[in-house]
C-alpha cells in the first residue's frame, strides 16, 4: 500500500504548503499536485541525500526544506502554516504518539488535512485477530531490534480518533501483500477545527 492508493479515492486534494512527516526517501513525491511546497522533516538525517536525489526527479514540486527534527517536537515549523500533513509508516516508530499527533495539529492550518497510512497492531474483532495480535506481542522485540525502533502491535487508531480532530476518515485494511505481523493497515484523513477554539494547540 502507498500514498497514492489515498490519494486515489481522496481526489480533492489541493495543497499548495505539505508537511511530510518521516519521507525518508522520498517515496510519496510521484503523488503530490504540480506546484505544490513540500517541507520534509525527518530525525534521520540520513536519508536527505537520498530524499534530494529522488526529489530532482520531479522538478514540477518545490521543496526547498529537509528539516532534520523529531515529530513529537517541530518547533521548526510555524503555527497554522501548512494546508496538508502527511505522515506514511511513521507513528509506528515514534516516541510519543499523543505528542505526533498535538504537533500535527498546531502546524495545520484551520481546516487543514492530515493524510496517514500506519501499520497497526490488529484490532480486537475476532478470535484471529486476537491470536495475530499476540503474535505481534511475542515478536515485538526482534521487529523492534531488526527494523531500527518499528513497532507492529501498535494500535494507533486510538491515538488519532482522541486526538480531537474535527473530522476523520478511518479506514482498516490487510493488505495481502504484505507479510502478516506488518499485514494490519489503518489509513484516511482527519481535519482540523475551522476555528480557533476548538484545535488543540500547544
Ligand atoms: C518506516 S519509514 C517510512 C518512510 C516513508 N514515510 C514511507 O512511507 O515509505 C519511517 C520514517 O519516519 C522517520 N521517523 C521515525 N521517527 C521519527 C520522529 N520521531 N520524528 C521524525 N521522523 C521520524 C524515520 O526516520 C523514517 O524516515
Amino acid at each position: 500500500m502507498d500514498l497514492g492508493y489515498i490519494l486515489e479515492i481522496q481526489q480533492n486534494i489541493h495543497p499548495t504548503v505539505i508537511l511530510e512527516i518521516g519521507p525518508a526517501r522520498g517515496n510519496n513525491f510521484e503523488f503530490y499536485p504540480s506546484n505544490c511546497r513540500v517541507i520534509a522533516l525527518d530525525y534521520n538525517s540520513y536519508f536527505e541525500k537520498y530524499f534530494r536525489e529522488n526529489k530532482s526527479k520531479f522538478p514540477n514540486i518545490l521543496c526547498e526544506d529537509f528539516v532534520n527534527g523529531r515529530a513529537e517536537d517541530m518547533r521548526e515549523i510555524e503555527d497554522n502554516s501548512v494546508d496538508v500533513v502527511v505522515a506514511t509508516y511513521v507513528l509506528c516508530s515514534v516516541k510519543d504518539r499523543y505528542k505526533t499527533l498535538r504537533e500535527i495539529q498546531r502546524v495545520l492550518k484551520k481546516g487543514g488535512t492530515y493524510y496517514f497510512m500506519e501499520h497497526v497492531g490488529y484490532p480486537h474483532t475476532s478470535s484471529w485477530h486476537i491470536f495475530l495480535f499476540a503474535i505481534q506481542l511475542l515478536l515485538q522485540p526482534f521487529w523492534y531490534a531488526f527494523l531500527g525502533g518499528c513497532h507492529c502491535h501498535r494500535q494507533s487508531w486510538s491515538y488519532i480518533e482522541k486526538a480531537g480532530f474535527h473530522t476523520l476518515d478511518l479506514n482498516y485494511e490487510y493488505p495481502n501483500e504484505m507479510v502478516f505481523i506488518a499485514r494490519a493497515h489503518i489509513w484516511g484523513t482527519a481535519t482540523t477545527h475551522q476555528s480557533d477554539d476548538c484545535n488543540h494547540k500547544k
